[in-house]
């Protein structure tokens, strides 16, 4: 039976240690999340993050439009924001709605306060090998993870099922920086189950329920980045748990894996921007 790699505990630990420092701050780290629209999963991610950095001392705005909104209105908000020294840190709650351009609106974030990482220049960064701003939060919070388990990296086989900007891409270039072997799987991909079947370390960030038993290496590492509802309502990743659990020899689960280490990296991020504006 697997080991559960436990996301929860150790976002717990990573944020009790941010808040102490935070605490011997006398101006406070802040935040600002804008959120265009309702789309019910992102209220949720946006208002979870609003609460968790209000409790270790971050300031934290949530700036709301709604769907309709123009794009100028909101490359106008990104200015300011962008220009108010006040303001250490800005996220875009992505997927934005259709009329607006996702590149146009990340592009227009100053890449000193892109606590996502997304900006053209900290991908730049990442994709040459260099050192971005900071790293986008979820590979970031998968890398911290699967380092808190002493889970080797070097030389090993990665497998990252998923293209998406937010995770496939830079997860795979932050692999790749560790001296994993990394194979990207995605849509087009043939014969999936042959590939992940090679994988030491498999990493499913879909959203579908795509990840069975029998498509794992015997004692490989699975984490599960994908949320859904299914059918009956019940929250679940991309892997079945219950096949999966049987093979791997750790497994990250859904809830309570890889999303409580996503909010926990973006609290660091935070910091880390706020101690680069404001601590030299
Ligand atoms: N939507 C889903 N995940 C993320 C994330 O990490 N950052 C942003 N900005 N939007 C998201």
């Amino acid at each position: 039976m697997a080991i559960i790699l436990d996301g929860k505990a150790l976002r717990d630990k990573i944020l009790q240690d941010l808040k102490v420092k935070i605490d011997s701050y006398e101006v406070k780290p802040s935040l600002a999340v804008i959120l265009v629209g309702d789309n019910p999963a992102s209220q949720i991610y946006v208002n979870n993050k609003h609460k968790i950095a209000q409790k270790i001392g971050i300031k934290s705005e949530i700036i709301n439009y709604p769907t309709d909104i123009t794009e100028e209105t909101l490359l106008n908000k990104i200015e300011e924001l962008n220009n108010n020294s006040a303001i250490d840190a800005i996220l875009v709650q992505l997927p934005l709605p259709e009329h607006i351009s996702k590149d146009k609106v990340i592009n227009s974030i100053l890449p000193d306060k892109d606590v996502d990482g997304f900006t053209p220049y900290n991908f730049g960064k990442l994709f040459s090998g260099e050192i971005p701003t900071v790293y986008p939060c979820t590979p970031k919070g998968i890398l911290l993870m699967l380092d808190e388990y002493n889970i080797e990296l070097d030389g090993r086989h990665a497998v990252v099922v998923g293209r998406s900007s937010i995770v496939g891409r830079p997860l795979s270039q932050m692999l790749l920086n560790r001296n994993a072997t990394v194979t990207v799987c995605h849509s087009h991909t043939k014969n999936l189950s042959q590939i992940t079947k090679t994988a030491d370390i498999l990493i499913s960030a879909v959203g579908k329920n795509i990840i069975k038993g029998e498509m794992l290496k015997s004692d490989c590492v699975v984490v599960d980045v994908g949320i859904f509802k299914d059918e009956n309502g019940k929250t679940r990743g991309d892997a079945d748990f219950e096949t999966s659990s049987k093979i791997a020899s750790y497994i990250s689960p859904v809830p309570g894996g890889v999303g409580p280490m996503t909010i926990a990296s973006l609290m660091l991020n935070t910091v880390e921007l706020f101690k680069k504006h404001r601590l030299n």
